[in-house]
């Protein structure tokens, strides 16, 4: 069996570090590793609209962010299919018939959706299109036959919705050739990059709390950010003993650090289990971790952000990629999209069979 992956952004903001380690970076491994056949990176404007109904400019004008985003960070046209969801209408068809197979209880029940009606505050007029948002992530998922769906995790309820879905649709429609195809997620294993907290030690990201530091930024802002970083709070002088645990700087090292960094930027240690047991101990002050982490920061960043001013130089040719892009993945929607039709026995004129049994039936 092909392996294919598939996967994407809201395009609401810029992407920021979160996204990086979440998914982003993953991703331009699994692209380069050269192990798998097709690969799908899906600008989910559509999506993004079930929650900005009233502010179509905002996901307009993020398409562009994203797709720089995505190229700066090295997905490349020529080894994946980088698409703009909304130009797929095929997905919108998938959608209409997997909602049949999806209970109003079951979406009520779905963890990820509970929480972004609370965040939002939907609780009394939730749009019928947001709440079945994860029906029209099945179809995202299945258009293409994904088998591996790298993202964050708070992406997991999602993929299982998708699962229950082929799983029912193949068990009603195709039980004996199945059509569509069971996804795995596959998610970051540090614990660290698994949900990045925002520079105030905030459990999240986001855009309206003011904590993130974006792919974009310029080296000053990065710096900046990371200066005036959330730590511990109990840690007032460098000879206190200092704790790790929630200390969101030390966070960040977990999930970037590498040992060379220490040779490079910090080498009185080896790595950075012996960087957090001095801070354990005491006597290693905060503004010599925060410069090590901007220096590791800013070695990672730097060649993102380059990359994302050279491309910014030509768009539209980013338009271009976009659109070659959602032509091709028109063309795979399309060969599932009759694969779906046929099973359910909705391909009336493609079926001469059908056609002929009728027509002898009453000519009797
Ligand atoms: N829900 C995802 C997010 O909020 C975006 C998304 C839409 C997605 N469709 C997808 C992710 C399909 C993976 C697969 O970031």
């Amino acid at each position: 069996m092909s392996k294919i992956i598939l996967t994407g952004d809201r395009p609401t903001g810029r992407l920021h570090i979160g996204h990086y380690v979440g998914s982003l970076r993953r991703r331009v491994e699994l692209q380069n590793s050269g192990e798998y056949d097709k690969i799908y990176i899906m600008i989910a404007d559509a999506q993004a609209l079930t929650d900005n109904i009233d502010n179509p400019e905002k996901v307009r004008q993020n398409v562009i962010e994203v797709a720089l985003d995505y190229l700066a960070c090295g997905l490349d046209p020529a080894k994946s299919t980088l698409f703009i969801q909304s130009q797929i209408s095929e997905l919108c068809e998938l959608t209409f018939y997997y909602m049949d197979l999806v209970t109003v209880s079951r979406l009520q029940r779905n963890p990820t959706v509970k929480n972004e009606i609370q965040l939002r505050n939907f609780e009394a007029s939730i749009p019928v299109g947001f709440f079945t948002y994860p029906i029209s992530q099945a179809a995202d998922i299945t258009f293409c036959k994904a088998t591996t769906v790298p993202v964050g995790e708070d992406q997991l309820p999602m993929i299982e919705q998708t699962k229950e879905i082929v799983h029912k649709f193949n068990s009603i429609y195709a039980p004996e050739t199945p059509v569509l195809v069971d996804p795995q997620a596959l998610i970051p294993e540090a614990e660290a990059c698994k949900r990045l907290p925002g520079t105030d030690g905030k459990a999240k990201m986001s855009k309206s709390l003011g904590n993130c530091i974006y792919l974009a930024d310029t080296a000053d802002e990065v710096k900046a950010k990371v200066m005036s970083m959330y730590t511990d709070p109990l840690h007032l002088q460098v000879s206190d003993p200092g704790h790790i645990e929630g200390n969101t700087v030390f966070t960040y090292l977990d999930a970037f650090a590498r040992d060379e960094h220490f040779e490079r930027y910090l080498p009185d240690y080896a790595n950075l289990d012996e960087l957090k047991a001095h801070y354990i101990r005491g006597g290693l002050g905060d503004v010599k971790v925060k410069k090590f982490l901007n220096n590791v920061l800013q070695e990672e960043l730097e060649p993102i952000r380059n990359r994302r001013q050279e491309f910014a130089k030509d768009i539209p040719e980013i338009y271009n990629i976009l659109k070659k892009g959602s032509d091709t993945a028109r063309e795979a929607a399309a060969q599932t999209l009759s694969e779906v039709k046929h099973a359910m026995k909705i391909d009336y004129f493609d079926d001469k069979e059908l056609i002929k049994a009728q027509s002898e039936r009453y000519l009797k």
